[in-house]
């Protein structure tokens, strides 16, 4: 295990943590200037006139079994978004530091580095080898200043697994110079398992996990850092306190108990189905030149006109991405598979345009 301390920016390390509100649910809350009562339109069981538990412990619990880590070795956020800004923010010093990334990939590690004042390296996916990951070239970008290497894996938008042995490299590569980010995002979607076991080994690894896309709760926002009690320290010195809601933490726990972790697997196996049939049925579409192997709950498919596929997707009242602005994407648009009926609907649509 290599230690990352030294990688973080020095005045986080440094930083006293907030003290919230003491959480001692068997005690009256006279101490933090909360409602007495609840508003009558309060549906939860917390009550919202209450501030939630910090880090929620039966949440971080539940997300801990759920991806096999211990519970020191998760942070909650709104989002793996939230998570993607913390790291940003904890590891990268404005003006100095830098990120890597690999487009065309999930525009919000550029974002938030823009926003954090961080420099920005690309190693472009090789999209002649499927959009692979080129571990020696991410390894001959590195300097001294980068902090996060995030690596997408399925990749969005182009929907592929990065390779194993190519990530192994980079994190071996890596130990004591950078912390990699693997966004496994849509790995529920995927036929290869997620890298959190690698997380006994590299201290210098952080995995991100959402509730958002095989979960069905991105309208609650929910999302996980994987990541040495370290590294996890740290988020948590920078997050705010409450940014998980007592709603969300009601609904994330209420998804994880009983079998509403089979209910979902069993939706992911059902997406997965509609996967293969759409893939099929786009590859026959006139004005469809090439539907991207996909391992996500999204298919990257090339056209001749793409836009006319998008107007008649809007004529018939679908939306589907358009990812042609990004470098490596010419020609692309990013379909979402959706429920039987709206895909049947899409396909319809782009059959006839
Ligand atoms: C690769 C990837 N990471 C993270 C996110 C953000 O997800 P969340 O809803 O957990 O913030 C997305 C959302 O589309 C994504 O595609």
């Amino acid at each position: 295990m290599s230690g990352v301390l030294h990688l973080a920016r020095p005045e986080i390390v440094a930083l006293a943590p907030y003290s919230p509100a003491r959480w001692d649910p068997a005690l009256v809350r006279l101490h933090a200037n909360e409602n007495p009562w609840r508003g009558a339109a309060d549906r939860t069981r917390a009550g919202l006139n209450r501030y939630p538990e910090p880090q929620s412990s039966l949440l971080i619990d539940r997300l801990a079994a759920l991806y096999g880590v211990a519970p020191e070795q998760v942070l909650v956020g709104r989002g793996s978004d939230e998570g993607i800004d913390l790291l940003v923010r904890t590891f990268c010093r404005a003006g100095q530091d830098q990120v890597l990334i690999c487009p065309p990939t999930f525009a919000m590690y550029r974002f938030a580095a823009a926003v954090q004042g961080a420099g920005v390296i690309e190693v472009p996916l090789r999209r002649e080898d499927g959009f692979a990951l080129d571990a020696g070239a991410v390894l001959a970008a590195c300097t001294p200043a980068t902090r996060l290497v995030f690596l997408c894996s399925p990749n969005n938008p182009t929907g592929n697994q990065l390779d194993r042995q190519a990530v192994r490299r980079i994190v071996e590569g890596l130990a004591g110079r950078a912390l990699v980010v693997i966004d496994e995002a849509y790995v529920e979607f995927s036929s290869a398992g997620s890298l959190a076991p690698w997380l006994a080994r590299y201290g210098h690894l952080a995995i991100l996990r959402t509730l958002s896309k095989a979960y069905g709760l991105a309208g609650a926002r929910c999302g996980a850092v994987l990541a040495a009690p370290e590294v996890t320290g740290l988020l948590r010195r920078v997050i705010p306190p409450y940014a998980v809601s007592a709603q969300t933490i009601e609904a994330a726990t209420d998804a994880l108990a009983g079998d509403g972790v089979e209910a979902c697997r069993d939706q992911v196996r059902r997406l997965v189905e509609e996967r293969g049939r759409v893939a099929a049925r786009l590859a026959s579409v006139p004005l469809v030149s090439k539907v991207w192997p996909s391992e996500a709950n999204f298919l990257l498919v090339e056209s001749p006109d793409p836009g006319r596929l998008l107007e008649a997707g809007i004529a018939a009242g679908l939306l589907v991405r358009d990812v042609r602005g990004q470098a490596g994407l010419s020609g692309c648009l990013r379909v979402t598979i959706g429920s039987p009926d709206q895909n049947e609907r899409l396909l319809a649509a782009l059959e006839a345009a």
